[in-house]
């Protein structure tokens, strides 16, 4: 089948905007940041006694944008689905087994559409048999929306995905379909239409193939071993009010693996076939609570304000992942002082390889070993009268807390160019179990090359938007 090429043109910035002011050149970084013990803890407990039927909003919430076009509530996976979890050790645990699974899905090669996938694909229709490569699971992805899904709507909620390109739920009849909390999508009794084989949206896909009745089926493959083969149709989407017919989507027959609870994804990578381009809004907003908050925050599109607070810096485009959101970060600081690291390292290679992703579904910033390395050391020699713990999960660093609130820790600060992104304290020492807190980063494995991933934890509660303009 033929690839036609995406093009974009890319005017795309990415700012992180604060509602208090974190940002400062590059001479005024503090030498140490606190954290507040017994509120990190304290949320460890509440999360896991939480009833998903209590979630807040989030207090005092700024509107991110001038006049979004659409708002939805953005809700953490543990405000929805109970954890299964009775300690917080576990749910950590299995959070960051998970996690690394969806490292090795962002690193995965962009170009799955060999011939080898295809012709598994097509021959065997819906039953795809190549070596799965990645992962979206049910410790990645944690951040879920609900909208309306047909005429008339039902609601659903999806997993928000900026490393999904396609949007997709699961359908009835399924021939295997996860369990997921609202009653699977019926396409029967709604508005949905079988896009053929010829249509532009379906010569889009990266994997696709043809039924016998000439429409297009589209396959995606997940590195934990989840896929999701089905349909690839146009249906009608209601979201905060607004109607939008004619979105092009996956409606899931075959669905495995650790999709958990939601009825699929909402994909907001960078692709024309991603909701925002095709609802021809493609600048998109999200501010990102703790994944242990019980509050929820937004997902707006619409143009952002720019503001006295706010760091810009520029998207940056890497042609052998074009899907991705790269942005240029230089340096980074511990304690005050800028690690040796040279800002090259950080650069994307002509290859595509390396370079510096921001992710929705990636929970732990990576770095390089190198890099890492180098922040662990320094960080470590910076921070005074900590008693350590042992390792934890991917965590090498970790520190027994009991009875010490607040403590001082060594600042950490991204630098993107000349300004500095200051991390508060809580972004990068995260609590693992009880009074056990890490270094909240990690090394990239050595055989996934040099990609670095700056993860939700560092996200939380930034305002982060994404503004770009799709054009010839
Ligand atoms: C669904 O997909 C999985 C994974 O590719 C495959 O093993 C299984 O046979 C498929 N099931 C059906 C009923 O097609
Ligand atoms: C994927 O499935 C295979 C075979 O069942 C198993 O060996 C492997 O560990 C699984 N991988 C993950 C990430 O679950
Ligand atoms: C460790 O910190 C001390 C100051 O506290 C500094 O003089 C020394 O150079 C640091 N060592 C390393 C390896 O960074
Ligand atoms: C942390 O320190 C406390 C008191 O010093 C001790 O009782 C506890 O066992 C330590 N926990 C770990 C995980 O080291
Ligand atoms: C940062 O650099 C840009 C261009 O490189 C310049 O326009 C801007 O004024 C500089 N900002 C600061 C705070 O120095």
């Amino acid at each position: 089948m033929v690839k036609s090429k995406l093009s974009f043109m890319f005017l795309a910035i990415f700012i992180f905007l604060f509602s208090s002011v974190l940002s400062r050149t590059i001479e005024k970084i503090p030498k140490t940041s606190v954290l507040d013990v017994s509120a990190s803890i304290q949320k460890t407990l509440e999360i896991i006694s939480f009833n998903p039927n209590s979630v807040q909003p989030l207090e005092s919430q700024q509107k991110i944008t001038t006049s979004p076009s659409l708002a939805l509530k953005l809700y953490s996976r543990e405000t929805l689905y109970k954890s299964p979890f009775k300690n917080y050790r576990d749910l950590t645990l299995s959070r960051l087994q998970h996690d690394s699974a969806r490292v090795n899905f962002l690193n995965q090669k962009v170009n799955l559409a060999t011939k080898e996938n295809e012709k598994s694909l097509g021959l065997m229709a819906m039953n795809i048999e190549t070596p799965i490569t990645s992962g979206l699971n049910q410790g990645s992805l944690q951040y879920f929306v609900r909208f309306g899904i047909g005429t008339p709507p039902k609601q659903f909620y999806t997993a928000i995905d900026t490393g999904s390109t396609i949007t997709w739920i699961q359908c009835a009849p399924c021939r295997e379909c996860y369990k997921q909390t609202d009653p699977l999508f019926d396409p029967a009794t709604s508005s949905y239409k079988p896009l053929p084989c010829a249509s532009q949206q379906c010569q889009e896909l990266q994997i696709s193939a043809c039924s016998s009745s000439n429409n297009c089926l589209y396959g995606v493959e997940y590195g934990d071993n989840s896929t999701t083969v089905g349909d690839f149709i146009t249906e009608t989407l209601t979201l905060d009010n607004s109607v939008f017919n004619n979105i092009a989507m996956g409606c899931g027959r075959n669905n495995t693996g650790l999709f958990v609870g939601a009825a699929g994804i909402l994909g907001l990578g960078l692709s024309s076939l991603a909701f925002p381009s095709q609802i021809n809004n493609p600048s998109f907003s999200y501010c990102l609570v703790d994944i242990d908050s019980t509050t929820s925050s937004t997902l707006e599109f619409g143009l952002i304000a720019t503001s006295n607070d706010a760091i810009t810096t520029p998207l940056i485009r890497n042609s052998k992942r074009p899907t991705k959101y790269y942005v240029g970060l230089t340096g980074i600081s511990v304690g005050g002082q800028m690690l040796p690291i040279s800002p090259s390292v950080f650069a994307i290679s002509p290859s595509g390889s390396g370079g510096v992703l921001v992710d929705s579904g990636t929970i732990v910033t990576r770095f390089t070993p190198e890099v890492y390395n180098i922040l662990r050391d320094e960080f470590v020699n910076a921070t005074q009268g900590l008693p350590t713990a042992g390792r934890f999960g991917l965590f090498d660093t970790c520190f027994n807390l009991t009875s010490r609130t607040p403590v001082r820790v060594p600042s950490v600060a991204f630098q993107f160019g000349n300004v500095s992104l200051d991390l508060p304290a809580k972004n990068y020492m995260v609590p693992v179990d009880n009074n056990v807190f890490c270094l909240g980063f990690a090394a990239t494995p050595v055989l996934l090359g040099s990609i670095s991933i700056i993860g939700t934890v560092q996200q939380h509660l930034y305002y982060e938007s994404v503004l770009m303009s799709v054009g010839p």
